[in-house]
């Protein structure tokens, strides 16, 4: 078994589609490890997406990540990280294959939808990010 973590993003949460992208993990074999609603400062956007500050839409991104509240998910399942960027589809909806939730609910290249841990070290540290050892381990 192996852990993933993800961000349901403001834009899904503001247009309705948390329990529609739940479903759509669940039905994917995916269990839900830890789950917390919050809305993220901007530090901890910052921090968060600190790999991509040298880029050109770092400052916008932390922004769109930070207008409005999110779901914070720790996933399990086999090759978990691997698989939900399957199910997630491509980081462009443009180029998302059909039935992937950012091709059912992305508007943009940056309004995404869903974020996904890009390999297993990453998942780790994008876990300890957020959640605490107890609500990781009470379930
Ligand atoms: P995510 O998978 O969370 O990782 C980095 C995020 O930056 C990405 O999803 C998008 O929300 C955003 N992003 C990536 N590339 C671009 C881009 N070219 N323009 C705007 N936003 C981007």
């Amino acid at each position: 078994m192996e852990k993933t973590f993800s961000i349901i993003k403001p834009d899904a949460v503001k247009n309705g589609n948390i329990g529609k992208i739940l479903a759509i993990v669940e039905e994917n074999g995916f269990r839900i490890v830890a789950m917390r609603m919050t809305k993220l400062s901007k530090s901890q956007a910052e921090g968060f997406y600190a790999v991509h500050s040298e880029r050109p839409f770092f400052n916008s991104l932390v922004t769109f990540m930070t207008e409005g509240p999110v779901v914070l998910l720790a996933l399990e399942r086999e090759d978990a990280v691997k698989k939900l960027r399957e199910v997630m589809g491509a980081t462009n909806p443009a180029n998302a294959a059909d039935g992937t939730i950012r091709k059912l609910f992305a508007e943009s290249i940056e309004r995404n939808s869903m974020h996904g841990s890009d390999a297993p070290e990453t998942a780790a540290e994008e876990l300890k990010y957020f959640f605490t050892g107890v609500d990781l381990n009470q379930l």
